[in-house]
């Protein structure tokens, strides 16, 4: 059914709830606003990034179901989207049975996507997907036949967990003590099981943004990025794929989406080594890396969810080679200052964003530098000088 929307804050509103309130949501919901879509950002604290543009706000334990359930019965949104993992995934299920909300892109895409159990499990064992080889630990004794299992080097993450925390690369088995205890004290919750990664030499790694809508699957540019201790620092689009290759992701982006249903942007991350193709992980939602398409596209990562979600048509509209490189904090504070910015802002072809978050952590990502070029490698130098020329002071210290 064609969708109408809205006036926000009048009655007949479309109304969206974000469970998560960082950069991407912010992004997200300036989208949103651009079509009067009403919009409540969530996270458990003041002030985060979303926060500050959305119309309304509320401060919860997103982990908490009960406290999900309540607020979603007194703002009574239409869809309800999640943009982090940590989200109490049993409120989402109810949501959806009692029909109160539309979940984005599905409660059971969204508890198979927050555990790596899940998502590898349906990506390598039902849909038969090719992955590095794997295996799960329970417990220090457990890893260590895993490991020996899987061969070194290999990499072990918590089950639960994002941006590279708990990870660790094992090169024989007297890593392995280490592993499971850096795993379980950077989870996101304590006791919780490990997966063991066969390591794979990857020539170079892509994310697949493939926007599922309305009897349509729409795929962006591929798109290249680095990352440092498992956290993204720089990505570009497009990154040059062989034809057959890319066939081959989008082949496999098409089925894992496809079994989790469901509308929205789905983040497919894989490995390539030279003409094999591995899937890694996924997020169904924007990705991180893609926040270069703020730059590149028509319609960014963020207008294409919206799109999808909305059921509206859909065309990322690649325009030119861009890249983005993280601006992070190098200490703790509160209030973090900015300059550098009439350098950075006069390297050509160039745009930053500043996500505005009260507090510094270090190395928390607190802007990204964008630029476009005639190449992604010119781009990738555009962007590196942009992000080098912001400084970040702190006023606390
Ligand atoms: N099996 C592997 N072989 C080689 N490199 C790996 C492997 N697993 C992870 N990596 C590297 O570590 C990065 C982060 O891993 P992964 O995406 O699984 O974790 P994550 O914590 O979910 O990260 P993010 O939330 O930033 O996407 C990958 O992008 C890749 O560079
Ligand atoms: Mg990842």
């Amino acid at each position: 059914m064609e969708i109408s929307l809205g006036t926000p804050l009048a009655a007949g509103a479309t109304r969206l709830l974000l469970l998560g309130a960082g950069e991407l949501g912010k992004e997200f919901v300036i989208a949103a606003q651009r079509l009067g879509v009403e919009t409540i950002a969530v996270d458990r604290y003041a002030d985060a990034p979303a926060m500050q543009v959305a119309h309304r706000s509320h401060v919860i334990d997103m982990t908490d179901a009960e406290a999900i359930l309540a607020l979603v019965g007194r703002e009574r949104p239409d869809f309800v989207v999640p943009e982090i993992e940590a989200i109490a995934t049993q409120a989402l299920a109810q949501i959806e049975e009692r029909g109160i909300a539309t979940v984005i892109p599905t409660a059971r895409a969204v508890r198979l996507t927050m555990d790596r159990e899940g998502i590898r499990r349906l990506a390598a064992e039902e849909l038969d997907l090719r992955t590095s080889p794997y295996a799960f630990a329970g417990s220090a004794a457990e890893l260590e036949s895993a490991a020996a299992n899987i061969g070194f080097p290999c990499v072990v993450k918590p089950v639960m967990s994002s941006s590279g925390k708990g990870q660790s690369l094992l090169r024989s088995h007297e890593d392995v003590v280490a592993a499971w205890e850096e795993a379980q004290s950077a989870g996101r919750v304590t006791g919780q099981r490990v997966i063991v990664e066969g390591f794979v030499d990857f020539d170079f790694e892509i994310t697949l943004l493939t926007v599922r809508g309305s009897g349509e699957t729409v795929f962006c540019e591929p798109i290249g990025h680095r990352q440092e201790a498992g956290d993204y620092v720089e990505s570009w689009q497009p990154q040059p794929v062989a034809e057959s290759t890319l066939q081959t992701a989008q082949g496999m982006a098409r089925r894992v989406t496809d079994a989790l249903g469901g509308r929205g942007i789905f983040g497919v991350e894989f490995f390539i080594r030279g003409q094999e193709v591995f899937f890694s992980e996924l997020s169904p939602r924007p990705h991180d890396t893609g926040m270069v398409t703020l730059i590149s596209q028509r319609q960014n990562e963020f207008e294409l969810h919206l799109r999808a979600i909305l059921g509206l048509p859909l065309d990322p509209g690649f325009r030119r080679p861009s890249a983005s490189v993280v601006i992070r904090a190098a200490k703790v504070g509160w209030g973090p200052k900015y300059e550098g910015l009439s350098a950075a802002l006069s390297v050509p072809e160039s745009d930053l964003r500043l996500f505005g978050k009260p507090q510094a952590e270090k190395l928390r990502r607190l802007g990204v530098a964008l630029a476009s070029a005639d190449t992604a490698d010119e781009a990738r130098q555009r962007a590196e000088k942009v992000a080098s020329a912001i400084q970040v002071t702190n006023f606390a210290g």
